[in-house]
């Protein structure tokens, strides 16, 4: 490895980091299609009906724009600190690096709800549209076999549904992680083939939908607030933003294949930034055709998308490609994030916060296969007893942190290693890392009391593992700052 070129960042020591060396299979287009593979999922698939529906109206599309420069700012930052400490850890490694041991733990374990979390909830919405897939063709499966055994608005107020297990979120879970152990470019290879059948699709519904968009659905743009918070009007835009703020997680994601990617100190921001533009564009287009081919009233539904071409003769042939690319996407997502817990939890016991198994390298395959198969198992109970609400808005939380925590670092390391050499800089980082601290704060703020609560929980036990264990075995980081 050369030296990064900046006198006051030094990296690794080469030796010690090639015990566990990963396999560099991955270029330019493979890191947007990673981005891609996480970004384009729930979000666009279900959650943009409910957010027209109950709170924007056809200004949905000002929602994708907001939430979409939330994005850009953070997506900026990190496009920096990927360049800069190109490392599997993304901001628990770019955390270590500008804020000390403690802060490192606390954003890693908060990147567990960024990653296995969000594998497990995508898994749940798969299940959903699997068997709604399998109804539509007329094959049943049984109920008790396909819902989350447990429920209830909060974990005070779980009870017991009386279904079994989520048997389809779980086999997802499985194959996947089965598909991860064998190896990346093979895992890429299957990736590329999923993006590219739901980003046509995507393309598909926006060409064949645009015609058919009428003025009288996209009018009035605002519909007038109704009286209450969040319900339409200008805090309608906001509160739907904060939801669509989940269909652009995941751009983030491909700073976790830094130890992958051929070239990482040039494609990372290319797959950062690339992967979030390319979305960025798709959703506003769809955020148009969604609203404008079919009442917005009506999009309260599981499948938005299926049901708005669906409305349209001539385009009903679009509902099953509809359904198989959203079966796709929601795959993809689940992927990545698997992928990318593996890779975090690779970077966190390389560093001693979690016991060495995790940072075991295949000798031959190449992947962290022991982790990723905890990581598999961990999930896979998950997705098996939780409902997707309850599951979704922990993801939202923790990657909200992960992302403020990462706009504080660019600036703290602006400041203590002003000569490193930036091979991507965030432009205006004065204006733009306090923007991203600031729209990713507001969408937080926007979430229930509820989720803060098991946010505290989380913490306070991630604390207790830090004090018993991480504390004791954590070595100093990698990348020295100042
Ligand atoms: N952005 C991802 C989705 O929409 C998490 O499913």
């Amino acid at each position: 490895m050369e030296p990064n070129g900046g006198d006051t960042l030094v990296q690794p020591d080469p030796v010690a980091a090639s015990e566990h060396e990963l396999h560099r299979a991955l270029g330019p287009t493979s890191l947007i299609m990673l981005g891609i593979g996480e970004i384009i999922g729930a979000g666009i698939f279900v959650i943009a009906g409910t957010a027209a529906a109950d709170h924007a109206g056809p200004a949905v599309l000002l929602s994708f724009l907001i939430a979409g420069l939330g994005c850009l700012f953070a997506g900026l930052c990190y496009a920096e600190f990927a360049a800069l400490i190109p490392e599997s850890g993304s901001s628990y490694t770019y955390a270590y690096a500008t804020m000390g041991r403690f802060m490192a733990w606390f954003i890693g374990w908060n990147m567990v709800l960024e990653y296995l979390v969000s594998a497990s909830t995508v898994a749940v919405g798969w299940s959903g549209y699997f068997i709604s897939l399998l109804n539509n063709i007329g094959l049943a499966f049984p109920a008790a076999f396909a819902n989350a055994p447990l429920a209830g608005p909060g974990f005070a107020e779980l009870h017991l549904t009386g279904a079994i297990v989520n048997l389809p979120a779980v086999v997802l879970v499985a194959a996947l992680s089965i598909f991860l152990v064998i190896g990346v470019r093979e895992s890429a290879r299957f990736n590329n083939i999923m993006v590219l059948i739901k980003t046509g699709v995507v393309i598909l519904v926006i060409l064949f939908g645009l015609p058919y968009v009428s003025a009288a659905n996209l009018t009035p743009l605002v519909p007038p607030n109704q009286g209450e918070w969040g319900k339409f009007g200008a805090s309608g835009v906001l509160a739907a933003s904060g939801l669509i703020y989940f269909a652009y997680i995941g751009f983030e994601s491909v700073s976790v294949a830094a130890q992958e990617a051929r070239n990482p100190r040039r494609d990372l921001p290319i797959g950062i930034l690339g992967s979030l533009f390319i979305c960025t564009v798709l959703y506003i287009l769809m955020a148009i055709v969604l609203t404008g081919i079919t009442d917005w009233r009506t999009l309260n539904v599981p499948n938005p998308v299926s049901f708005a071409v669906g409305k349209i003769p001539a385009l009903r042939w679009l509902t099953i490609p509809v359904d198989i690319a959203a079966l796709a996407g929601l795959a993809t997502v689940t992927f990545v994030a698997l992928y990318g817990q593996s890779r975090v939890f690779y970077a966190m016991a390389r560093d001693g916060f979690l016991p060495k198994l995790f940072a075991a390298v295949h000798p031959t395959l190449k992947t962290p296969h022991r982790g990723t198969v905890v990581t598999g198992l961990v999930a896979a109970a998950l997705a098996a007893i939780f409902p997707l609400d309850i599951l979704a808005d922990l993801v939202s939380i923790g990657t909200l942190l992960a992302f403020i925590i990462v706009c504080t670092g660019i600036m703290i390391l602006r400041v203590t290693a002003p000569k490193a050499q930036r091979v991507f800089r965030t432009p205006f980082v004065w204006f733009v890392a306090p923007a991203g601290i600031a729209s990713c704060g507001l969408m937080m703020f926007s979430l229930s009391t509820a989720t803060w609560y098991r946010l505290v929980l989380w913490t306070i036990a991630g604390i207790a593992i830090y004090v018993l264990y991480g504390r004791r075995h954590a070595e100093p980081s990698k990348w020295k700052v100042g």
